[in-house]
């Protein structure tokens, strides 16, 4: 069986103060993108494999899909033995989910591999226990997010694209949010955070990413890649979800690949449109 992991953008990333348990309480709207995903396949086995070819560092027990897994078996209070395979097109510590969405596909793949049938919130439920932000994998499509991440309701965003361009070092995202706590408090949202359906245009007058400060901070470097994509025209420049690629908005995918073309970024990334139809 082999699923799409899409990446996914947070269009509007609004982020209060730490809670009491660690976590930010967040105000975002998210969507999964079209033109760059993981390819993830789950296949029957004796025993739990999970393997990333061609990269080190993230197989077996260190893949949060691992984790699914591991939540998986407790839900259904039994062993799920599969072999699941990434095939990894995402690049890791972008602020683009990719660690979240290959996990999401996991669960989904196991657990239509054992013929469980959880359902969607059964399995939303498992999800929110691995990852903020696994939930919004779960479902796809456009979601505004609340809670740490895993509050979700559906959103209509009208069509955009978006060239992404990668920081020269990936982040952490605790080391992101830990950055964020040391700053002022960001300034209270002006827009509006509750309208279920976007124009591109009002999404670009909603853009904003609270962690931005935060992420500049420790990769000060993403400053020279924001001002590029904005002379290269983009309508909005966005850190993706805690960095450290950057996103520039612009209304269609032949404006982004222009722009692409023109800007000949260091550790380029894609162009992608959004939002991806959910899986
Ligand atoms: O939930 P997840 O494991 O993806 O989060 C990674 C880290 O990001 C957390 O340990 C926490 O430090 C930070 N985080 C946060 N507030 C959120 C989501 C994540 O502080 N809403």
């Amino acid at each position: 069986m082999r699923l799409e992991a899409p990446a996914k953008l947070n269009l509007r990333l609004l982020v209060g103060p730490r809670r009491a348990d660690g976590y930010h309480p967040l105000t975002t709207l998210m969507v999964a993108l079209d033109g760059l995903a993981d390819a993830v396949t789950v296949a029957p086995a004796e025993a739990r494999r999970v393997s990333c070819p061609g990269i080190e560092g993230i197989e077996g027990p260190d893949n949060l899909a691992w984790r699914a897994l591991d939540a998986l078996e407790a839900e259904a209070r039994r062993p799920l033995p599969c072999a699941v395979t990434i095939d990894k097109r995402i690049p890791a510590q972008a602020g683009l989910g990719g660690g979240s969405s290959d996990a999401a596909a996991a669960l989904v793949g196991a657990d239509r591999l054992h013929g469980l049938g959880l359902g969607p919130e059964r399995l939303e439920r498992v999800a929110a226990r691995v990852g903020s932000d696994v939930p919004f994998f779960v479902r796809g499509g456009a979601q505004w997010a609340e809670g740490r991440g895993e509050l979700l309701r559906p959103a209509s965003v009208g069509p955009f694209a978006a060239v992404l361009a990668r920081g020269d070092a990936g982040l952490s995202t605790g080391a992101v949010y830990a950055a964020f706590d040391r700053l002022p408090p960001p300034p209270p949202a002006v827009v509006a955070a509750s309208c279920n359906r976007l124009s591109y245009g009002e999404v670009v007058a909603g853009s904003r990413n609270d962690l931005w400060g935060a992420a500049l901070a420790l990769a000060p470097g993403l400053g020279a890649t924001a001002r590029a994509l904005a002379a290269a025209g983009a309508d909005a420049v966005l850190l993706c979800g805690s960095g450290s690629c950057l996103a520039g908005l612009f209304p269609t995918r032949p404006d982004a690949e222009t722009a692409a073309a023109s800007l000949g970024l260091h550790g380029f990334c894609a162009v992608v449109e959004g939002p991806a139809a959910p899986a």
